[in-house]
């Protein structure tokens, strides 16, 4: 399926055309060019990367999380939050799980409502591109897009391969998060050249920064994981922490990230299904000798205790510790406030937040309003979820939508 000139594209000269061309071969781009093929329309798929479906084969540690069956629209964020509404109920999870099944690929639910391939996240670009050539989808890597112009009818598009020309034009290339395997700011651009608004973008689902004094002192804590409650606002998630080397990560983190500001405080409840304090009371009645640090060590990882004990300035046994000395020590690991200075960045972010406006498009078929014949699909979107396959299952649906349409 690579860079050959596709034999279901009628050439007329230089000007090769195709019922539906989609740029971007990832996620979203693959199935759309599924769903508009089977509708019986020639697609070309049209991709500047040397493989299709790179995100998907890094994704989930390597096995894809490439759903949630608990997916709704109150697990993505938008200016719009009604706007994934439609598409998501027209593709459901159930439906791309009786995909992975028709092809026999064996999967798993790991917590919470995530579905991982047992092996390989590449079974799911192999069954992708498998039902692309299904129907007569044609691939081509390698091209880079040189400009996209409205025709009388349709749309031409140049690359360094030559002028495509297309009825319709689906705009599949994601968002921002790691350039380093080709995230460009393509979809944002080409939707402001054709007068769609773009809001502002942020790397979201990425592991939170901290300041260097704060660093300093947490620098013990480095790849200690707990069970977590972190809450911003309004807004908590329950997941695993991870203490790092530069700040503060894990599921839960990468979660809040994605609704923290600059200037915005975040509170930690570690264990947050233990009540620390009751504990901590319990044990200065059973064991009066014992230290608070051994205490808390019980409760929590050894060196989490020493750090928080020593940042209470708790010292001597528990039979000598008043009872508001416990309570300011539990408060400490379940009430622990922390300002983070910033985020890893685009570098490392999962997603990207915001995007093309929603407004602009049109929620059944993601065809952008005042260019028929246009559609923007993916994370592109200002439709952002959250971890935990919502991301994937919002590229499934988007893609399915336009390629109904296109
Ligand atoms: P995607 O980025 O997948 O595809 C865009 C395509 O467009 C790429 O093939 C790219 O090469 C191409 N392209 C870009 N610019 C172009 C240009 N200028 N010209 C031509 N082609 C261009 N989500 C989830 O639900 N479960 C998970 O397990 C994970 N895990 C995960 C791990 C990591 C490390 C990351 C970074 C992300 C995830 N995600 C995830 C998020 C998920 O990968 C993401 O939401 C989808 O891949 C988005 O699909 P799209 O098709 O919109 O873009």
């Amino acid at each position: 399926m690579e860079k050959k000139t596709p034999d279901l594209i009628k050439e007329t000269g230089l000007q090769r055309k195709s019922d539906v061309i989609v740029i971007g071969a990832g996620a979203a781009g693959m199935m759309a060019a599924i769903r508009a093929g089977k509708r019986g329309r020639s697609v070309l798929v049209l991709d500047h990367a040397r493989a299709p479906g790179e995100k998907i084969r890094i994704s989930g540690g390597g096995r894809c999380n490439f759903t949630n069956i608990h997916a709704g629209p109150k697990n993505f964020l938008s200016a719009n939050p009604h706007f994934c509404k439609s598409a998501l109920a027209r593709f459901t999870p159930a439906d791309f799980i009786a995909m992975v099944e028709r092809h026999r690929i064996a999967w798993h639910e790991k917590t919470l409502g995530q579905l991982f391939c047992d092996d390989s996240a590449k079974d799911i670009i192999r069954m992708l591109l498998d039902e692309m050539r299904a129907v007569g989808a044609v691939l081509q890597l390698g091209t880079d897009i040189s400009a996209v112009e409205r025709l009388e009818t349709g749309f031409r598009v140049s690359t360094g391969d030559g002028v495509y020309e297309a009825a319709s034009v689906i705009v599949a290339t994601g968002g921002k998060s790691i350039p380093k395997m080709g995230a460009t700011g393509f979809a944002y651009r080409l939707a402001e050249q054709f007068g769609l608004a773009v809001l502002e973008t942020r790397p979201a689902l990425v592991p939170l920064t901290l300041d260097p004094g704060l660093l300093a002192s947490i620098a013990p804590l480095a790849g200690i994981s707990a069970p977590a409650e972190i809450r911003h606002g309004k807004t908590a998630f329950r997941e695993a922490l991870l203490f790092t080397h530069r700040g503060l990560s894990g599921p839960a983190i990468l979660q809040i990230s994605s609704y923290w500001r600059e200037g915005d405080e975040i509170v930690l409840a570690i264990e947050p299904d233990i009540d620390i304090a009751a504990q901590l009371k319990r044990a200065k009645q059973l064991n009066g000798r014992q230290s608070a640090q051994t205490a808390l060590g019980e409760i929590l990882p050894k060196r989490l205790a020493q750090f928080l004990v020593e940042r209470e300035k708790i010292s001597g046994n528990m039979a000598d510790l008043a009872d508001k000395a416990l309570l300011r020590l539990a408060a400490s690991a379940q009430n622990f406030a922390v300002k983070p200075s910033g985020s890893e960045g685009y570098r490392t972010a999962e997603v990207t937040l915001g995007g093309i406006d929603t407004a602009a498009l049109d929620s059944r078929s993601m065809e952008a309003k005042g260019v028929p014949g246009l559609y923007f699909i993916g994370e592109c979107v200002d439709v952002t979820g959250w971890l935990g396959g919502y991301n994937f299952q919002w590229a499934w649906a988007s893609g399915f939508a336009a390629g109904e349409c296109a």
